[in-house]
């Protein structure tokens, strides 16, 4: 009988992977709670008809993708495919949504969808993401921006950051209606066709090569928004150059997902092939209402772990040994804590015994040590910690805040 294998598109997170995943997920949250986001863990199953209702029955999610059956007592559900429609749930089922003012919640945890695996694309893969309801400011919008671009630069991950706006419900439904009119003239892949009746701006991002062509002159949603989506996109836009962040506008960007309004955003690595996109969100403004609660603005996004992750690994190298040494009997506690804390995340090798810094180098060099830090005197009245890079023998002292942060 053949051994059992873990199903196509799903994978184990183990060893020096699962020691990345936790570092990556631990900082984000070091981040994320630094702008008022606080933990959720919803249900990993529920019912489909959330997902129907909030995701969009023209979305490939729901219309192809869905880990979808009916339990033991009889209940539609599916593996979730997403998180931010859990996170709406949750909200309207707590009475957030009547309780008003702002309320921020990020999550982690596997998601589900029924994709061709191929790389960067899996069946089971795990998202971080952020949701903030109540604010309409479109300085809400910026703030998430600037904190995605706050988490990548912190793994030093470079992107390309595209921006689009969705409309509201007064721009939108004008603006399909003048697309669908040109669309209907257009000569176009099935799924196109299909689309045009369901959710016709999805028509826009179809990857056949023939559609995109006929596509080149159709209308722009930038074109058609409303005065105050116009204002409100111009300001997003002069904000983030405010702040130094770039950006390309992309009016094909419509997202994947139907429940969008307003600012649309996608970052993108030109670095992991074809399944660019390491994050993506934007407003969703009537989602709240639209399954059943009182309206409330919300913006959010989401970021795909494993595709960062192959973004991360090549600055994680697994060689990486750190030797961390206590050259005062004081600094030993301290020491032995960040031993075991390193530890979570690289191999670590030390000597419990105080020694001269000399003595230490040659026990860190003997090792094959890739770089070394110890505690002396001067450092731990400082609250710093000198460490040297044993191949390009660059040394530094910082702080033991700063020695957290950093991948040795
Ligand atoms: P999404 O664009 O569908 O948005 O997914 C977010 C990220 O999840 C993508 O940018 C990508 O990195 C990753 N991802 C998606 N599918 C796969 C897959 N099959 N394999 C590996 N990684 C994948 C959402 O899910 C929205 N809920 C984001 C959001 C939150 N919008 C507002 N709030």
């Amino acid at each position: 009988m053949a051994n059992i294998q873990a199903l196509r598109g799903m994978k184990d997170i183990v060893d020096d992977d699962s020691k990345l995943f936790n570092y990556f997920i631990e900082n984000c949250t070091t981040i994320v709670k630094r702008y008022g986001y606080n933990y959720i863990e919803t249900p990993i199953l529920e019912e489909t008809a959330l997902f129907k209702r909030s995701v969009g029955e023209s979305s490939d999610i729901v219309g192809k993708e869905m880990y979808q059956f009916v339990d033991k007592g009889k209940n539609d559900v599916c593996l979730r495919p997403e998180g931010t429609a859990g996170v709406v749930r949750y909200f309207i089922q707590n009475k957030k949504d009547k309780a008003g003012g702002s309320t921020k919640i990020f999550y982690h945890g596997p998601m589900f969808r029924y994709e061709r695996p191929q790389k960067g694309r899996l069946r089971e893969f795990h998202q971080f993401g952020c949701e903030s309801f109540g604010q309409t400011s479109v300085y809400e919008d910026a703030t998430i921006i600037l904190m995605i671009d706050e988490i990548l630069n912190f793994f030093g991950i470079k992107y390309k950051l595209l921006l689009n706006s969705l409309g509201c419900k007064e721009c939108m439904p004008k603006y399909k209606e003048d697309l669908v009119g040109h669309l209907k003239n257009l000569t176009l892949c099935e799924d196109c066709n299909r689309r045009i009746e369901l959710n016709p701006i999805r028509v826009l991002d179809c990857k056949n090569e023939a559609c995109q062509k006929e596509l080149q002159n159709a209308p722009k949603i930038t074109n058609s928004l409303c005065t105050n989506c116009s204002d409100d996109f111009n300001q997003l836009k002069s904000i983030l150059d405010y702040n130094n962040i770039s950006y390309s506008v992309d009016s094909n960007l419509v997202r994947g997902l139907d429940y969008y309004t307003k600012t649309a955003f996608e970052f993108v690595s030109d670095e992991i092939g074809a399944q660019s996109a390491i994050a993506g969100g934007g407003r969703y403004d009537r989602l709240v209402e639209f399954l059943g609660g009182k309206s409330t603005p919300a913006i959010g996004f989401a970021m795909g772990i494993e595709r960062l992750l192959e973004l991360i690994k090549p600055k994680f190298t697994t060689q990486e040994i750190l030797y961390i040494g206590s050259m005062d009997e004081a600094a030993n506690n301290l020491v032995f804590s960040l031993v075991n804390k390193k530890r979570k995340y690289i191999k670590v090798i030390t000597d419990y015994k105080v020694r001269s810094f000399s003595k230490h180098l040659n026990n860190a060099t003997k090792s094959k040590a890739t770089s070394i830090a110890l505690i002396g005197e001067n450092e731990l009245k400082n609250n710093t910690i000198w460490i040297k890079d044993l191949d390009s023998k660059e040394e530094q002292s910082i702080t033991i805040e700063e020695f957290f942060k950093i991948l040795i």
